[in-house]
């Protein structure tokens, strides 16, 4: 059994190989070159070249799907994927993509519209914003409301689900919301820390980002909806799938 995971050299990939192998798992890395990896196999691809992600999955009994963040043209990457016919599909997707108001949810939600009319064995997990996306520092500067309220998840509960369902039956054509135990803000989290948290302007973040055109407007629209909803979820699905209680914030922060 070999599984590959794309987008492996980011911080889910990683997460995600490295789950794969505590469990003894053949792993094959797509990654752009350049990129260097832990994993069985490494190659290297472009996931917009439909013929090059064919020949680096050919052979591969599973593929774990991560797109890269904020790409303009996730569906037609997830489409290439597909192409590829590999009998098992577990597609890397987000919490409540049917909000069209942020643009790169939405563009979730039409790749798991592919992989619904696919005939591949397929998995969707729908994790909220990471645990691990709010670096300890003195103060937490963020572009949205330090009060909207989060079920942030620890990127490393979610990383055993994926090799739970990558690698055990039962879970074909499940879809798996991953959101973590508990509604914090980034001021609860700033309290956690013993730090401050503090509302920066979307205008002044962009500046340290190297960030244009889609991926920029995609991010602003998530700062709005943030502003005004923040992401709340419930546990109870990836308690079920971790077979115990998902990591607290204080226990991420602590590790
Ligand atoms: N962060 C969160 O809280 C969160 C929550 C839920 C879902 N997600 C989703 O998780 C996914 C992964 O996020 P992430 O933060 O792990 O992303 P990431 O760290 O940016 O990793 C994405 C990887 O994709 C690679 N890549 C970019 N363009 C590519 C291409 N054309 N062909 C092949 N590889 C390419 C990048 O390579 P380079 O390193 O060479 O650029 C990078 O290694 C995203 O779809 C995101 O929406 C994230």
């Amino acid at each position: 059994m070999v599984i590959a995971v794309t987008g492996a050299a980011g911080k889910t990939g990683r997460a995600v190989l490295a789950a794969l192998a505590a469990r003894g798992v053949e792993t094959r890395a797509l990654v752009r070159p350049g990129q260097v990896v832990e994993a069985t196999e490494t190659v290297h691809v472009d996931l917009a070249d439909a013929s090059q992600v064919a020949t680096a999955l050919d052979g591969v009994s599973a593929v774990y799907v991560i797109a890269p963040n904020v790409h303009p043209s996730e569906p037609s990457l997830v489409a290439n994927v597909l192409a590829a016919d590999v009998p098992r599909v577990v597609y890397h997707s987000v919490l409540h993509p049917a909000i069209e108001a942020m643009p790169h949810h939405w563009a979730k939600a039409r790749s798991e519209e592919l992989l619904l009319a696919s005939s591949a064995d397929w998995t969707i997990l729908q994790p909220c914003a990471y645990a691990q996306n709010l670096q300890p520092a003195p103060v937490l500067q963020v572009p949205y409301s330090v009060d909207a309220r989060f079920a942030f998840v620890d990127l490393l509960d979610v990383a055993f689900v994926a090799a739970r369902v990558l690698t055990e039956s039962g879970h074909s054509y499940a879809t798996y919301q991953l959101a973590g135990p508990e509604l914090l803000s980034v001021s609860d989290v700033a309290a956690l820390l013993g730090a401050r948290a503090e509302r920066v302007d979307p205008n002044d973040w962009y500046l340290d980002t190297p960030l244009r055109g889609y991926a920029r407007d995609a991010l602003g629209a998530m700062f709005l909806y943030y502003d005004a909803h923040g992401l709340p979820g419930n546990a109870s699905t990836l308690a079920t799938l971790l077979a115990r209680e998902p990591t607290r914030m204080s226990e991420v922060l602590a590790r």
